[in-house]
């Protein structure tokens, strides 16, 4: 059974949407000392925004003004009645702190749990949760929802791979919920291990918390014989379940419009952009309590459609963040863009780092990736990259490594490795 307001009209949506937004606007001017002082520079007032398009006049939120008020200083309630601490780790600086109430953590659930429905699971459903557990949204987020929706979970978490794979044969799950790098390095202890993953029970993998291509797609759905849909989410926002792609389409992911609002910008102006042009999505939480969000830069970089297998929004897989851009001789390169090529070379693995250098005055990118097999594989550097001249415009090194001989996590993968002098 769908949520009601799954398939509500676009009118509906709006009335409901606006409701909820004014009640954000002035929840977070009443109770956050950051907003009130944001909106009274800006000149602006939660009375000011009377139809949607009023959003635009409010100021921008970013990662930085998280940091600037670590570790609690962006919640709207009293600290009792948060029930749920997460944070995002970041490679530099303070980590994101997010705070929940219980009615937060049961909308999350709830929608969790929505997009697990919309991703093909049902209610009976194994679920193997391979997203870490602990401060990370991806473990406890995934692992509520599936139990909202009637779901028997397999609380695994990252990590002990030949252990994912074992539980995988014996307990044999429906779904399983984990990077897709992850996805990979577990498809390739099956190998070791001489299980074929066709002949496991698997029928669809929710994959996200970091970018992954359509070639990746079919390669995962190739070599476990299941449905792959692509997952989002941000801890800043809620966690995963932000927007979930339907598998009966597989087209991109359904923004939940009735708890997310979704703005796409030019990432250097900050101008509001019309549907469909690509650029930095910008969400505003509607209903969250503890950490309402106003105009927050996700810093990711996708476009925004509108709906197909159900009335909300979509946005396009997301392509890479800004701060994950490459500019290399003045050409911009996204990690996913390398990724989708490796996996057109025949012999080549999509584990792959890009390594940038400056040995001197200009950027050097090398891409090191291993091979499918131990032996040599002819030729697949130069394809690899002639493939990337003629499709980036870029001249880059290819380094082809032996299987396993690239760092694995059993979370998000590292794509770059930046050994350029800091600046
Ligand atoms: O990664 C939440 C999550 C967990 C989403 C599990 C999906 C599955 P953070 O650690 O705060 O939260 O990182 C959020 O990860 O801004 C994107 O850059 C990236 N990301 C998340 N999902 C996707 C996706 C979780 N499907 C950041 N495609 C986001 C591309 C994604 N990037």
């Amino acid at each position: 059974m769908l949520d009601p307001i799954e398939t509500a009209s676009p009118g509906e949506l709006r009335a409901l949407q606006l409701t909820r937004l004014r009640w954000t606007l002035r929840h977070a001017y009443d109770n956050v000392p950051f907003y009130r002082r944001k909106f009274d520079e800006a000149g602006v007032h939660p009375g000011d925004c009377l139809e949607l398009d009023d959003l635009r006049r409010f100021p921008f939120t970013t990662k930085q003004d998280l940091r600037d008020h670590y570790p609690y200083g962006m919640f709207a309630v009293p600290r009792e009645r948060i029930a749920r601490i997460h944070a995002s780790s970041g490679t530099t600086g303070r980590p994101t702190v997010v705070g929940y109430t219980q009615r937060d953590l049961d909308t999350w659930a709830a929608l969790m749990a929505r997009s697990i429905r919309a991703a093909g699971g049902r209610p009976g459903h194994r679920v193997h949760v391979a997203y870490g557990y602990g401060l990370f949204t991806g473990g406890l987020g995934a692992h509520y929802g599936a139990e909202r929706l009637g779901c028997t979970v397999i609380p695994v978490s990252g990590g002990m791979t030949e252990r994912q794979v074992r539980l995988i044969v014996d307990f044999e799950p429906d779904v399983i919920m984990v990077t897709p790098s992850y996805m990979l390095t577990i498809l390739d202890e099956f190998d070791r291990q001489g299980v074929d993953p066709r002949t496991t029970s698997l029928k669809v993998g929710m994959f996200g918390a970091e970018p992954w291509t359509e070639d990746m797609r079919r390669e995962v759905e190739a070599r476990l014989d299941m449905d792959a849909v692509d997952i989002y989410g941000l801890s800043e926002v809620m966690g995963p379940g932000v927007s979930q792609e339907c598998v009966e389409t597989k087209d991109g992911l359904h923004v939940w419009e009735d708890h997310f609002y979704p703005e796409i910008i030019d990432p250097s102006s900050g101008t509001p952009l019309p549907g469909g042009e690509p650029g930095e999505l910008v969400f505003t939480s509607l209903t969250k309590e503890a950490m309402p969000v106003i105009r927050y830069r996700t810093r990711d970089l996708t476009r925004l459609l509108p709906g197909t297998a159900r009335p909300m929004r979509r946005m396009e897989r997301v392509t890479g963040r800004t701060d994950d851009m490459m500019i290399v001789r003045g050409v911009n390169v996204f990690p996913t863009q390398v990724e989708e090529l490796i996996l057109r070379v025949p012999g080549l693995a999509p584990h792959y780092q890009c390594v940038l250098d400056r040995p001197a005055r200009l950027d050097e990118l090398t891409v090191r990736v291993e091979s499918r097999s131990a032996g040599p594989v002819d030729g697949a550097a130069g394809t690899l990259e002639e493939l990337i001249k003629h499709n980036v415009g870029v001249s880059v090194r290819v380094e082809v490594v032996p299987p396993a001989a690239l760092e694995r996590s059993v979370g998000k993968a590292r794509r770059i490795v930046d050994n350029r002098p800091r600046p």
